[in-house]
């Protein structure tokens, strides 16, 4: 089971469902409920979790859920515009904005909308929409509440590696760390020709913050099987992305996970991916490294990374599991 992180110190296991080809198996719910007394322990099992699975959900994180409420409200409004409408903030050149996009090679429908939330220094208002009206206040403060949380989980993952508490948070480039969100827009698929919504990858940032409608759909891949993520009302799914396994020398996983289809039910989904500035140099802390334990990772500045990276990404070199 994906583990489930509260902040009140209470740690919850949640079931998930095990998807083997054609069949489900319940996994016995509630194993395990084991009361926290202090914020040491809440480090053990974040770091734990980001050891073991790469991927955690929190609870009680402080996001008011009506804020999480709004957020889905405006980002379903967008999306029930009219296309025209839509294509009023449509990609340009670069990875901003609106697309939608039948990918053939890998039978997969990609629609969303991406846009940069933090620093202020580099938000592309005119990716923004517009529509409804109050889009960009609610996904303004959305900001300041996913930086809050981030920073905290980033400081129990740097305590996790026996680091200072602001390591990680400065490693990112402090304010200048990079929040990009993007809005998946997965309708519902009867027909079986379409296989995923999102291909099978590791997201290429440090963490992503992830909220998601209530349809299930994201899967990880842990122990050789598909495990679906259980929709938890409120929860927060964290995911380990390449930069601090990097980081951590292979300590923290970056989990390997795809999303798909319902076929009944429209989908939506809110990463908020958190990566470094893109001119930082990026790799494995040299206080986790020594003679005993050489660095398993070469380091490389950041946005070089993330270029070689989506140009592996050439459809016919994605596993198709
Ligand atoms: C992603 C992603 C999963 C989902 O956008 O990187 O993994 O549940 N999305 O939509
Ligand atoms: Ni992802």
């Amino acid at each position: 089971m994906v583990p489930v992180v509260t902040e009140s110190s209470l740690l919850l296991l949640t079931p998930i469902t095990i998807r083997k080809t054609n069949f489900d198996t319940r996994v016995k719910p509630w194993r395990t409920r084991a009361y926290l007394p202090n914020e040491e322990l809440l480090v053990r099992e974040v770091t734990k979790a980001s050891e073991e699975w790469g991927v955690f959900q929190v609870v009680n994180h402080g996001i008011p859920e009506e804020l999480m409420r709004q957020l889905q409200v405006v980002g379903k409004q967008f999306f029930d515009l009219p296309e025209a409408e839509k294509e009023a903030v449509a990609k340009e050149e670069d990875f901003e904005g609106y697309k939608r996009n039948y990918l053939e090679g890998i039978k997969a429908w990609d629609e969303h909308l991406f846009h940069r939330l933090s620093p202020p220094s580099i938000i592309n208002y005119k990716y923004w929409p517009k529509n409804p009206p109050q889009y960009r206040e609610v996904n303004e403060e959305y900001t300041r509440h996913m930086k809050k949380l981030t920073e905290k989980i980033l400081g129990w993952l740097s305590e996790g590696l026996g680091l200072h508490r602001v390591a990680l948070t400065q490693s990112l480039g402090g304010e200048m760390a990079e929040y990009v969100i993007r809005v998946n827009y997965y309708p519902p698929s009867p027909k079986s020709e379409l296989a995923l919504g999102a291909a099978v990858h590791t997201d290429i940032g440090a963490i992503t913050l992830l909220v998601p409608s209530e349809v299930p759909g994201l899967q990880v891949f842990k122990d050789e099987q598909w495990l679906d993520v259980k929709y938890i009302n409120s929860a927060v799914v964290v995911i380990i992305g390449d930069q601090l396994m990097r980081m951590s020398n292979g300590r923290y996983k970056n989990v390997v996970h795809r999303a798909t289809f319902d076929k009944e039910n429209l989908r939506i989904s809110w990463p908020v991916f958190v990566a470094p500035r893109g001119d930082l140099l990026v790799g494995p802390f040299p206080e986790l490294t020594g003679e005993e334990n050489p660095p398993k990772f070469e380091s490389v500045v950041y946005k070089d990374y993330l270029h070689q990276t989506i140009k592996s990404w050439t459809l016919d070199k994605l596993p198709l599991y």
